[in-house]
């Protein structure tokens, strides 16, 4: 299995709490924080059986099964997000993840830290998360068979400001794939300018002015 994208995600995990992922599938990350030792309380959680069967399956073959709860939840419902530490969302449309949160809203607690990788729409998930009181502590990304991830930690607390582009793009400056980041956008910006009407197309100002922004960012980096 391909996995450069879950290790990364495990560089977040910094203490022995308890962790869950969410939409595990083939249930990679308690697997491998069962193996490594570092993390005593664990929850591989998805909406659907076969996945949940699959990283049980898994987890059997690599002999830890039972250092993990294998939980069939939507989200969080199922969970005690009261004493759970780190909530991984990966491999999720950054929607679905918006949906996941809006529905455990009362529940979530500014102990909850969450990883978040989304498949799509990063923007649309760093909108809801800035919007809705959440603090962004770090951002990454990672490349895997050619393609470019974003990794988005976040609690509950004081969010940032960030500028329109930077909800698509993030703000992980320093980091080496960040030039790829810019050039990614900046080249889905263009095609949308050079195919739509500026008349017609009520967004092509806003994505004018996200161009410009990833233009001169570029110029500068
Ligand atoms: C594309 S897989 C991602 C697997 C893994 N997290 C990864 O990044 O490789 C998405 C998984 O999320 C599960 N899923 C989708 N919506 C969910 C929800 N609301 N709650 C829990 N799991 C969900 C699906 O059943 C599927 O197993």
């Amino acid at each position: 299995m391909q996995k450069q994208r879950l290790e990364k995600i495990l560089k977040y995990i910094t203490e022995d709490a308890p962790v869950a992922d969410i939409g595990t599938d083939h249930g990679y990350i308690p697997i491998r924080l069962a193996g490594s030792g570092f993390v005593s309380e664990l929850y591989a959680c998805d909406i659907n059986s076969g996945p949940l069967d699959n990283a049980r399956r898994n987890a059997l073959e690599a002999g830890c099964e039972k250092k993990i709860k294998f939980v069939l939840s939507d989200g969080f419902e199922k969970l005690d997000l009261s004493s759970i530490r780190y909530l991984i969302l990966a491999g999720m449309g950054g929607e679905s993840c918006c949906g996941i949160m809006d529905r455990a809203e009362k529940k979530i607690t500014e102990d909850n830290i969450f990883i978040f990788q989304p498949a799509t729409k990063p923007e649309v998930l760093r909108y809801w998360l800035l919007y809705n009181s959440y603090e962004i502590l770090a951002e990454d990304y990672v490349k895997e068979n050619g393609k470019l991830y974003q990794i988005i930690v976040a609690k509950l607390g004081e969010p940032q400001k960030y500028t329109l582009s930077e909800m698509y793009t993030g703000t992980a400056f320093g980091n080496e794939l960040y030039p790829e980041i810019l050039e990614h956008f900046e080249d889905m910006f263009s095609k949308i300018l050079c195919s739509s009407d500026e008349s017609r197309n009520p967004d092509h100002k806003v994505i004018q002015i996200m161009y410009d922004e990833l233009k001169e960012g570029m110029k500068n980096g």
